[in-house]
């Protein structure tokens, strides 16, 4: 590995040779979500910290883009889900414009995998299932927070928070009607496998009309 950085810590001079094993055609699994699992499964075995940290893009009607990190709560055949604040900027744009990418890096095994396809809302069901789990503190949360929303103070929303203790000290929390989950279905999912010379290993699997996938090797 290459320790350039400790004599010169600018970006330009940051540089590692990436000595991870091949990514070969002949093992990929015929499905991506299931290579995906194995490549999840990896990251959970390291000591990556949140492995299912990742950047979800959207953008709005006309294009703008926008980008932020989510956590990924779950995922299956049907797609990819994380949850959040249906009013935030993010659902604004997937209210508008319902495409989304997104992308996992995990450093230390110098992988990314890159996702994108078409998003909706879950389920009222599905949301309230997942929001019923979380811990009351980050229920009471959510009602606290308009997320993306300006605020004048830190004080704003610790006295929101305050209010909903209250109002929820002696009750369960229900779900906020504003807060729930999306299902980003892919279409293209691609894995990508640092190697050395910048010689990288990149497969992309892309969605058939049939419901098959197509896999293609592409030049890194
Ligand atoms: C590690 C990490 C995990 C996060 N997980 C979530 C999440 O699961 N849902 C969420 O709404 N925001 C999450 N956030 C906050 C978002 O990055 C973002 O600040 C917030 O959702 C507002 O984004 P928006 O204004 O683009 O809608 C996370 C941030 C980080 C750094």
């Amino acid at each position: 590995m290459d320790t350039s950085k400790k004599e010169d810590p600018s970006v330009d001079n940051l540089r590692i040779e990436y000595e991870r094993p091949e990514l070969q055609r002949s093992t990929l699994k015929a499905d991506p979500v299931e290579q995906f699992k194995a490549w999840l499964d990896d990251a959970i075995a390291t000591d990556i910290i949140e492995p299912h940290a990742m950047t979800l893009a959207t953008a709005t009607a006309s294009g703008i883009p926008s980008a932020r990190v989510v956590l990924l709560r779950g995922y299956d055949a049907k797609g990819f889900v994380f949850y959040t604040n249906y009013d935030s900027q993010k659902g604004k744009e997937l209210a508008e414009n319902p495409y989304a990418a997104l992308t996992f890096y995990w450093a230390s095994l110098h992988r990314q995998v890159r996702i994108s396809g078409t998003v909706s809302r879950i389920s009222a069901i599905e949301s309230n299932h997942y929001f019923q789990s979380r811990p009351k503190s980050s229920q009471i949360g959510a009602w606290s927070s308009k997320q993306s929303q300006v605020l004048n103070s830190r004080e704003e929303l610790e006295d929101e928070f305050k209010e909903f203790e209250a109002e929820f000290q002696e009750k369960d929390v229900p779900r906020p009607p504003y807060w729930g989950g999306f299902i980003v279905s892919p279409e293209i999912i691609e894995f990508w496998q640092g190697r050395p010379s910048r010689l990288h290993d990149r497969f992309r699997y892309k969605l058939q009309g049939d419901g098959s996938w197509m896999i293609e090797r592409l030049s890194p």
